[in-house]
């Protein structure tokens, strides 16, 4: 068993705080990635519950027990470092049987341990080899061996992958993944890979200048990230992140920016405020040049219904470039001042200097606070957020409600 819970932990180095007041709670079978940045204080929080580097602030527990200033060897974890640092004059036998030796196993035992992890690992074949007659990719595992055959609580892991070329990392990956499957045991990653996070985790744990800014399953800080800076970090491109304003006008409150004209809700009011709206290249949706100009209305709208706001563009600009990716394109427009990426399977039909146009679904909107880059949520007053998934295919436009609705912080919804 092995949870692993912190709490508050900081760790200033002089007047700068490497982590800052970081909270998390890994369930014993998760598969933690500590996600971010170079710099960001990953490597310190993983150091911190090691036990290598002793915390300014806070708490390590371990199954509930205080482990915060307790020595490396009372935290039945193991460790896995981006140099894998094997003895070169080993063989790989007594290279993973290392840690087994050092604790005075008996023979016999540390034999049968090693068989059943080279197994494991696929290295029953290269037991007899030393470090330098093996590739990148058998060397990192003959680190994960290593760490494997004291049967740890749990695993830390940090940057384990980032010295192998990318279709060995791809494939190393691969193992890790089933290796969690077929033990079950806890393991914290680190990395600064979005895709071995998004690929891995069964929760990422995003960290920005020390600070945790969400944690949640791959799916969760996709689909809703918390802040501006998750939205920015996850997503290759990234997530298109523009200035604007919420404002009534006409009777409709709306999401306003140069080229940008979004509808919440077509009546009641809110007061006006500076947001940052975000939609993911691959969530624009192309519109054909007729329907350039806004739609007339249908006549036959009973009228005890709410009166949809008659679909128009969200997004209107001029085609500036379009990359080939092979199966998909991505144009790169200029919107207002703003450039504005879409991602779609080839061909999208662009061309340089054209105009463009542009829907979004409703629920693919994000908007942020400006100031402090929280997620925001919206609320017709008619009922259900436009974030919960039945609008699915609902243009953002055809989605608003009749009702006058309000604009919250997510963290209070
Ligand atoms: N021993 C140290 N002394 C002073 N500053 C340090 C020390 N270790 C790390 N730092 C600083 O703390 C911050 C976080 O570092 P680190 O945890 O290594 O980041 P990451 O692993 O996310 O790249 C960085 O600004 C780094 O320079
Ligand atoms: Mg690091």
């Amino acid at each position: 068993m092995s949870r692993i819970q912190v709490e508050g932990l900081t760790k200033r180095f002089g007047e700068v705080a490497a982590i800052d007041r970081v909270s998390l709670d890994i369930s014993h079978g998760d598969f933690l990635v500590l996600l971010g940045p170079s710099g960001c204080g990953k490597s310190t929080l993983l150091r911190m519950i090691a036990g290598l580097i002793e915390p300014s602030g806070g708490r390590v527990l371990l199954d509930g027990r205080d482990v915060t200033f307790a020595p490396p060897r009372e935290r039945d974890m193991a460790m896995v470092f981006q140099s894998y640092a094997l003895y070169p004059h080993l063989t790989v036998e007594r290279n993973i049987g290392f840690p087994l030796r050092s604790r005075r196993r008996p023979r016999a035992e540390i034999r049968q341990k090693v068989r059943e992890v080279a197994e494991l690992l696929d290295l029953a074949e290269l037991l007899g080899r030393r470090p330098r007659e093996l590739s990148g990719g058998q060397r990192q595992r003959v680190a994960v061996g290593r760490a494997l055959v004291r049967d740890p609580g749990a695993f830390l892991m940090d940057e384990p992958l980032s010295n192998l070329d990318a279709k060995l990392r791809t494939a190393t990956r691969g193992q890790l993944r089933a290796l969690h499957r077929t033990l079950g045991s806890t393991i914290v990653y680190v990395t600064h890979d979005q895709v071995e996070a998004m690929t891995m985790a069964t929760r990422v744990a995003l960290l920005n200048a020390g600070r945790l800014e969400q944690v949640g399953t791959p799916t969760d800080v996709y689909d809703e990230p918390a802040s501006v800076f998750v939205a920015g970090f996850l997503g290759s491109p990234a997530m298109n992140l523009i200035p604007a304003r919420i404002e009534s006008r006409a009777g409709r409150v709306q999401v306003l920016a140069p080229g940008v004209e979004l509808p919440l809700w077509a009546a009641g009011d809110q007061p006006a405020r500076e947001v940052t709206l975000g939609v993911r290249p691959e969530h624009l949706v192309l519109l054909p040049p007729a329907s350039s100009s806004p739609a007339s209305q249908p006549a036959s709208q009973p009228a005890s219904q709410p009166v949809p706001v008659p679909a128009s563009p969200v997004f209107r600009g001029v085609v500036e470039t379009v990359e080939n990716l092979g199966g998909e394109e991505v144009a790169q427009c200029a919107v207002g001042g703003a450039r504005l990426l879409a991602r779609g399977p080839r061909p999208l039909g662009l061309r340089p200097g054209e105009p463009v146009a542009f829907d979004v679904p409703a629920d693919r909107v994000h908007l942020f606070d400006r100031a402090s880059g929280r997620r925001l949520v919206w609320q017709p007053a008619s009922g259900g957020l436009p974030r919960e998934r039945d609008h699915d295919h609902d243009s953002a436009a055809a989605a608003v409600a009749g009702a006058p609705g309000q604009v919250l912080d997510a963290s209070t919804v």
